[in-house]
């Protein structure tokens, strides 16, 4: 039923779609804009989809994302279609400055031509918004944007996606959504000092803000290893799977992205992420139950947390996340898991899957040692080895969380 209504409301929405091509050629735009989760980055909070004015922070201040929305004045009315194009593949403005890589063009470079054009199609279809967005919010010397000449001779390359013909179609299909619009990357990726991706521990796992984007790899330790190709669908279907649920920046990239996208194309991402192979940290050797913190952190398990996630880790399926094998809970990086303890955490409301269990904030509750031995606890039992969290970590993240107003 749902599908129907959707499928009205498209046709009311566009100009000129009555012809069957051009309904086609705006489905087809539409999906790939949400195929790159556009609308994530270039909508204020609060403020009209694709219209621009959200400040991404990024190590070298804030940069503000323009209107997409075709306004003449302030949005992209006047770009044509070589103009736009140019944006997506090289990074630059149509008067040929450049653009800095917190728009994701390091990715979308590999986007084809035939499906950038598409996206700008769908974009003509927007209604037109007045928004003016201040650009110069860098600092100097970031502000001059002839800077990021040496950053793109540096780090990019522009080039587009290269199917590679000793892989199944499946493979390829999902590499280019992945390396491509999908700009997984971005966030799954370790930076360098100069804010690019390493290129040799692609999908790795690397921090942001306060939340680690975990490995993604087949690595068994930290990665998918243990995922099925039907539980990363799930994942990025539905924001759950039997036995993890998503509650930080993921929930976003789910909620406005990969739940409404066609599962033919989340199995590909699947297949592309199981078979590209595994690289992760070797496994280490879990601590020992009589170790002092884990004896602590054990009787705090026992009291405040098996209710939910049993005493034995496995959780209750689609309920409460299994902790056993869990990769947030075996991450080098203990932040994310840290951070689900100290504030709690809601699971993903998705149209399949409206229900979403919580997690309680224990922050209140438990001090920084008591936090530090239930999360050593939990990171080297039921199978997990991983190495031990000093209160000193959980007091920094406490700190930063509380001045970031959480
Ligand atoms: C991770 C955040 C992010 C995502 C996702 C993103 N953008 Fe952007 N985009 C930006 C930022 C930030 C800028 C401004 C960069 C600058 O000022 O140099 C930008 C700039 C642009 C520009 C240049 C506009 C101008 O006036 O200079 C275009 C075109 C653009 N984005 C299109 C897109 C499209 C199409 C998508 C989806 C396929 C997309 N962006 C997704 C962050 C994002
Ligand atoms: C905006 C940053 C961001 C982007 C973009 C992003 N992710 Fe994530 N991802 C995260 C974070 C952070 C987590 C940790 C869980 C959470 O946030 O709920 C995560 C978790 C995951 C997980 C679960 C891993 C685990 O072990 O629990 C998978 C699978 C995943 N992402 C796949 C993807 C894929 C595929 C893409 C591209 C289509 C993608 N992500 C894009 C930030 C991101
Ligand atoms: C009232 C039930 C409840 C209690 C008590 C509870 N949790 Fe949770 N926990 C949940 C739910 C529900 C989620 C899933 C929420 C989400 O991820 O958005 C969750 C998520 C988590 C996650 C993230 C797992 C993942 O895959 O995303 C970890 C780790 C975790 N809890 C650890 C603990 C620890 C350690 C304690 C005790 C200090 C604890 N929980 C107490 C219900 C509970």
């Amino acid at each position: 039923m749902r599908s129907v209504i959707a499928f009205v409301a498209l046709i009311a929405a566009g100009p000129a779609l009555a012809e069957q091509d051009n309904y086609i050629d705006f489905a087809r735009g539409k999906a790939l804009a949400t195929a790159g989760d556009c609308i994530a980055c270039h909508t204020a909070p609060g403020g009209r989809p694709f219209a621009g004015g959200l400040a991404l922070q990024t190590p070298f201040g804030a940069i503000m994302t323009p209107n997409l929305t075709p306004d003449e004045a302030t949005g992209i009315g006047r770009w044509s279609k070589d103009n736009f194009a140019r944006a997506m593949h090289e990074g630059r403005r149509p008067d040929g400055t450049y653009l800095y890589p917190a728009f994701p063009y390091p990715y979308y470079t590999k986007v084809t031509r035939q499906d950038t054009d598409a996206i700008y199609d769908y974009l003509r279809t927007l209604t037109p918004v007045s928004n003016v967005v201040n650009r110069r919010t860098l600092p100097f010397p970031f502000s001059i944007r002839t800077s990021m000449l040496g950053w793109n001779a540096l780090f990019f390359t522009p080039g587009y996606f290269a199917a590679d013909p000793g892989r199944s179609e499946e493979f390829n299909r999902g590499a280019y959504l992945v390396e491509g619009l999908g700009h997984c990357g971005a966030c799954h990726t370790p930076l360098n000092v100069f804010g690019a991706n390493k290129a040799d521990q692609y999908l790795k796992g690397n921090p942001i803000d306060n939340w680690i984007a975990p490995n993604i790899t087949n690595d068994s330790q930290a990665g998918l290893g243990n995922w099925s190709v039907d539980d990363i669908v799930q994942y990025l279907k539905n924001g759950q799977t039997r036995s993890s649920l998503a509650s930080g920046p993921m929930k976003d990239v789910i909620e406005n992205s990969t739940s409404k996208m066609p599962d033919a194309d989340l199995k590909a991402i699947a297949v592309y992420l199981k078979e590209r192979g595994a690289s992760g940290p070797p496994a280490p050797v879990p601590l020992s139950t009589s170790d002092p913190q884990m004896v602590v952190g054990q009787a705090i398990f026992t009291d405040t947390c098996a209710a939910c996630h049993a005493t034995n880790g496995t959780g209750v399926e689609r309920l409460f996340p299994r902790l056993a094998g869990n990769a947030i809970v075996k991450q080098d990086d203990p932040s994310s898991l840290v951070h689900i303890i100290l504030t709690g955490a809601r699971a993903t409301g998705t149209e399949a899957r409206p229900t979403s269990p919580a997690m309680p904030s224990l922050g209140y509750r438990l001090n920084d040692n008591q936090i530090a031995a239930v999360v050593t606890y939990i990171r080297n039992s039921w199978g997990n080895a991983a190495p031990r969290v000093d209160a000193d970590v959980v007091r920094t993240l406490r700190g930063r969380l509380s001045s970031a107003g959480n």
